[in-house]
């Protein structure tokens, strides 16, 4: 009986079901287990991947105020059932006022504008984002996918002791914006594990969303933005919300050992930095060196230096920069000639000075779903920091993003504290910040092999890399993909990240090769979803947020 506890607990964790005849039952795994509960229901009731998905974020917002969101952002990728995949760019735009230099004064760099001022809120997308995906791809009522989420904010819902951690710690930011403490504390003092978590403004504003999803952009939920925008000094204005539109890009292809990867094309960095380190690794024997070898973390820190020195100097949004140069990026015929550049016992040096890279800033949330058609959504989105401006759009009960302090610092400004001016992601007027998330989906043999995606700022697209090699190279198992230490590098600053559990021994010859490292205890919270031999196995990643939680049909 003692044990029954750890049973349920570990049975929650990895759900697997056996599929005999390919996909018969769907899995939904997210960074909160009750928003999977969500997604999942959504399933049971027949809804398509997309459908679970957009009831998963929904609840996240609610469930998860550090990253799920309507204020933010982000990138959703579907592979329906009939295999053609498609992908709704949701990132936010900058307001007409933005130019390049906004983010100085007197010529001097301000920080704190670019990263916490009304200045950096983009035009949020998620709403009209979430919406875009279900319009061509769901199957269930709109006002059915937000039922979860509208009760979650009106009842409320018990915090565990992970979530009632990360509101107190944010509590001095939070006394900084009197909505924001109200909803996130109980008069002042902080909420503990056990205690409700109500947000009946936020409830409002998801019962209009659910009634017009428009309502956000030219409605009561748009007045009430503005409304802080013109008393605060932000710069978003009516035309900047009535002006947004999600926006279809093409998904980036690419292919590794004979598995074809699905992955985000700009303004997110992320496919083109995952794709180009997976065509440099394509020519080495990862499988022999092993997983956690120094090897494989030598070869795969070398692959992502090169990927993420191309990332700085060609990416942005393309709507602006119409002339990335992708298809050589991701040539495999670019990668034999990087790999020539590659010594398998010394590190390379990316640069002789010292380099400071901005405080990373983690905070986004991954969602991967798979339904019983065997239709995969994967599905990253964010505020930028952790809980974004911290500030509550009053009366409306939802966080605004900071993500415009993905933009570069201003023209010309790349010195050795870490600031990058490199032109092609410059603020400009309705333009997208460059981002780092990595939503992807592996198809082997026409059917969906893995669906994975993380939070972690520029380390995204690393986290994504391993949780690839350790599927594909190291043939594990979804909890394996999931719990194995994990490993990055971006080129600047020059020197690996490593989790502080990779094995000492690997530390020491890593070291021996000429590498800086840098221990973390964790590294991104990646969510999986891996189907091999007829079975669907999701992983959450409970390791690195313990509220994860991976939820079958
Ligand atoms: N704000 C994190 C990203 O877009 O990469």
């Amino acid at each position: 009986m003692r044990n029954r506890p750890v049973l349920f607990l570990l049975l929650a964790l990895t759900i697997s079901a056996q599929m005999p005849h390919g996909i018969s039952g769907g899995v939904v795994v997210s960074q909160e287990r009750l928003a999977s509960e969500a997604g999942a229901q959504v399933l049971r009731e027949g809804g398509s991947a997309v459908d679970a998905a957009v009831a998963t974020a929904f609840a996240l917002a609610v469930v998860h105020p550090a990253a799920g969101n309507l204020g933010g952002g982000g990138f959703l990728l579907s592979r329906p059932a009939n295999g053609q995949p498609t992908f709704v760019d949701f990132r936010e735009t900058a307001p007409a006022a933005a130019e390049p230099r906004m983010w100085l004064k007197e010529g001097a760099y301000d920080e704190e504008r670019h990263h916490h001022s009304l200045a950096s809120v983009g035009v949020p997308g998620t709403v009209a984002g979430l919406h875009e995906a279900w319009k061509r791809e769901g199957r269930l009522a709109w006002p059915r996918l937000l039922r979860p989420a509208i009760r979650l904010a009106r009842d409320g819902f018990p915090l565990s002791e992970n979530q009632a951690a990360s509101l107190a710690a944010q509590l001095p930011e939070f006394r900084k914006h009197a909505p924001t403490l109200a909803q996130f504390s109980r008069e002042g003092l902080p909420l503990r594990a056990g205690d409700r978590l109500v947000q009946r403004d936020l409830a409002r504003t998801l019962v209009r969303v659910s009634r017009n999803w428009a309502d956000f952009y030219r409605g009561d939920i748009a007045r009430l933005i503005l409304r802080d925008m013109k008393a605060n000094g932000g710069l978003l204005r009516s035309a900047d919300l009535r002006a947004y539109r999600p926006v279809r890009r093409e998904v980036l292809r690419g292919s590794y050992r004979g598995v074809e990867v699905l992955g985000a094309p700009p303004p997110s960095s992320g496919g083109q930095v995952l794709i180009e380190a997976l065509n440099v690794l394509e020519g080495f024997d990862l499988k022999a060196a092993g997983a956690g070898s120094p090897a494989a973390v030598h070869l795969a820190s070398e692959a992502l230096r090169r990927a993420f020195a191309d990332r700085a100097r060609f990416l942005g949004d393309p709507s602006f920069n119409p002339d990335i140069p992708l298809d050589r990026l991701l040539s495999k015929a670019y990668a034999a000639e990087l790999r020539t550049t590659i010594r398998p016992d010394r590190a390379s040096v990316s640069a002789p000075d010292r380099f400071t890279w901005p405080r990373d800033r983690p905070d986004t949330t991954h969602l991967s779903v798979i339904d019983r058609r065997g239709g995969a959504v994967s599905l990253t989105y964010t505020l930028e920091d952790s809980y974004g401006l911290k500030r509550i759009v009053p009366g409306a009960g939802f966080l605004l993003n900071n993500e415009l302090g993905d933009f570069n610092a201003a023209p010309g400004l790349t010195d050795a504290t870490g600031l990058i001016g490199t032109p092609p992601n410059l603020a400009g007027p309705g333009k997208r910040p460059l981002s780092s998330m990595c939503p992807v989906i592996l198809v082997k043999d026409g059917s969906v092999l893995l669906v994975s995606g993380s939070p972690g700022g520029r380390s995204i697209p690393s986290t994504v890399l391993n949780t690839v090699m350790n599927a594909v190279d190291f043939s594990m198992d979804a909890r394996a993909v999931v719990d194995a230490p994990r490993c990055h590098h971006q080129w600047l600053p020059d020197r690996i990240q490593v989790e502080a559990d990779l094995a000492e021994a690997t530390k020491a010859a890593l070291k021996a090769m000429g590498h800086d490292l840098i221990e973390v205890k964790k590294q991104g919270c990646a969510q999986v979803i891996l189907v091999r031999d007829g079975r669907t196995e999701g992983a959450a990643d409970t390791k690195r947020w313990p509220d994860s939680g991976a939820v079958a049909e």
